[in-house]
């Protein structure tokens, strides 16, 4: 794999990068006072709330929410990923983009994998017209009832029986089938060389980018196994990609919503009956990496499963693999088909709007998450039941990440066992919700002073003098704060976008992400920034010099105790330092 970017390059990169150009080059954008604006692109309209600063080299909407840096928006908008968005950045300013430490053994290129896999791809489709036994496949298809438009729209192609009909194509050379074996297209056996794939309906499985990286591959009728896939190759990871995401992509700018099914003639078939939202896993569970991808690529996720015991099951694992990724901004549901249906059959049989009218009753996972643990359980009311539904819940609900969802969960299993929620979680759900969709929420002081900062970053020069007490406070954010100092003291006229960017792979990113847009900001005029940044400070300073005034006793040991927190904070900065050189 390609090692790190050093986040210098990085900087430098969003320094040359103009957001404004680069979201102009995709959408209309309007000048509208200091910022620019637009519809969004993320989500639907009628009146701009779109905004892109160029001073922030930020953009935000205020409708949807969505906000990031020029490497957030490549992200979102043309669903690249990190490195991919860097890239392309890249190649705007025409630089390259290095790896950290020794010049990284300049990943393999797989540029020639690649070209093989397309070729085949191509000698596949190419059969599907002039083999012989092409009927044969055609018929197939056919009685599949697979329209000639969308099998062409997903690459359908056919590999004709025989051992060498890519070999002998693809394989001149020794290093033509080098090529062939390392893109799995070829196996070996005894000495011997020949086609993986042979007298099959070939599905090419594309990455998010369009290129061929695999196949899937089906028997024409009932024989076994019924589909074979391409093995792992250095291209070709299974538990990573989606059939289906790139056509899907291809056929809608907006993703509202994706549906997640099993097969690759269920991705298709809902294709052709119009539901052109759907991708496929590719014989494995959902897994994390799915997730990632998924909820990066739509806002609302459809997980469609066999109602049986086996789809059961395997709609839990997608529920496992889900928890430590929802956080209530995005929807994620299960949906049941009735026993002995597939999305294929379902939707030929009853047609696209019989089919989405099922989308609509999907359980939403919280539902899903309650009812099947209340089914393992049997009786959650009396006895020891709410104890054991409360143990079997609570490990699942910690899994969540810490925020407004959890509580949601935890109040839910509250009122199911009856137990009392701890005291903030008892208000927690409907209030804190209101709040979050309503007015802007009530930020902690350190929250406001991050807030403040990461708007004006130059806000930092403000507390250079002022007593730093407030660095002793046990708290995350509060280190996140100093942390945040300590980089402004080296580049002073750093911007937002490029001090967010940094913390793109901490955890606390996305936090750091809300709180440069937080609601917050808009209540506090822009003549009064710089006296309620030093306040923020002031006040935290007074909890702590409260706090060790209210225990005289804890007084020596916080000392103590803070010598030890700077010695740690120290070697933290010293080790992100290093991590940044
Ligand atoms: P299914 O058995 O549900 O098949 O497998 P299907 O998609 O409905 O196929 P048809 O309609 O009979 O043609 C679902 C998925 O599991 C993987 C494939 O990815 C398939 O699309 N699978 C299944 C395999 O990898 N190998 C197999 O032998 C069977
Ligand atoms: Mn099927």
């Amino acid at each position: 794999m390609a090692g790190r970017i050093p986040p210098q390059f990085i900087d430098d990169l969003l320094a040359r990068t103009d957001i404004v150009e680069l979201i102009g080059g995709r959408i209309q954008l309007r000048k509208g006072g200091k910022d620019f604006q637009a519809r969004c692109p993320f989500h639907d309209e009628k009146t701009p709330s779109f905004t892109v600063s160029r001073e922030k080299q930020f953009y935000h909407c205020f409708g949807c929410g969505a906000h990031g840096t020029a490497i957030g928006f490549l992200m979102e908008y043309d669903r690249l990923g990190f490195r991919e968005a860097i890239e392309d950045l890249a190649r705007r300013a025409g630089l390259e983009v290095p790896t950290e430490g020794a010049p990284a053994p300049a990943g393999p290129d797989h540029a020639p994998l690649y070209a093989v896999l397309e070729q085949a791809a191509q000698l596949y489709r190419g059969q599907l017209r002039e083999h012989p036994q092409a009927p044969q496949a055609v018929d197939y298809l056919k009685g599949r009832g697979l329209s000639g438009e969308v099998a062409a729209r997903y690459g359908v192609g056919f590999a004709p029986s025989g051992w060498d009909f890519l070999l002998s194509r693809l394989g001149g050379d020794p290093a033509g089938r080098e090529r062939l074996a390392q893109a799995g297209l070829i196996t070996e056996q005894d000495g011997k060389r020949y086609d993986r794939f042979r007298h099959r309906i070939m599905f090419p499985i594309r990455d998010r980018r369009g290129r061929v990286i695999g196949f899937g591959a089906r028997v024409l009728g009932d024989g076994k196994p019924k589909y074979l896939n391409s093995p792992e190759t250095p291209v070709f990871h299974k538990g990573r990609e989606l059939y289906g995401l790139y056509e899907v992509t291809q056929a809608r700018r907006k993703l509202e919503r994706l549906l997640v099914v099993e097969g690759y003639l269920d991705a298709i078939a809902l294709a052709q009956f119009g539901i052109d939202y759907a991708v496929a896993t590719l014989g494995t569970a959902t897994t994390a990496d799915h997730l990632q991808v998924l909820l990066r690529s739509a806002p609302e996720l459809v997980f469609c499963f066999d109602g049986d015991r086996a789809g059961r099951a395997a709609a839990w694992k997608a529920l496992e693999a889900a928890l430590p990724l929802a956080t209530g901004n995005q929807s994620l549901r299960f949906l049941f088909l009735p026993e002995g249906e597939d999305p294929d059959t379902l939707v030929r049989a009853e047609g696209q709007a019989a089919f989405e009218q099922r989308l609509q009753k999907a359980e939403d996972l919280s539902i899903f998450l309650f009812n099947q643990l209340k089914e393992t359980v049997g009786d959650t009311i009396t006895g020891d039941g709410p104890m054991r539904l409360t143990a079997l819940a609570k490990p699942l609900i910690d899994k969540v990440p810490a925020g407004i969802y959890r509580d949601t969960l935890n109040a839910r299993l509250a009122k199911l066992t009856d137990i009392a929620p701890p005291p903030q979680g008892r208000t927690a759900g409907p209030r804190r919700r209101a709040a979050q969709t309503q007015q802007p929420t009530r930020l902690s002081l350190v929250a406001q002073a991050i807030a403040l900062l990461l708007d004006r970053p130059q806000l930092a020069t403000e507390v250079d003098l002022l007593p730093d007490d407030w660095r002793r406070l046990d708290n995350p954010g509060v280190q996140v704060l100093a942390q945040l100092l300590d980089t402004i003291a080296v580049s002073p006229t750093i911007n937002t976008a490029t001090l967010v960017e940094r913390w793109r792979e901490h955890p606390h990113f996305d936090y750091l992400q809300r709180l440069s847009v937080a609601p917050f900001l808009d209540t506090v005029p822009v003549e009064g920034r710089a006296a309620e940044f030093i306040g923020a400070l002031q006040g935290l300073s007074k909890e702590v010099r409260d706090a060790e005034r209210v225990r005289p006793l804890n007084r020596r040991s916080t000392a103590d105790w803070t010598e030890e927190m700077r010695e740690q904070m120290d070697r933290e900065a010293e080790q992100a330092r290093i991590r940044r050189h």
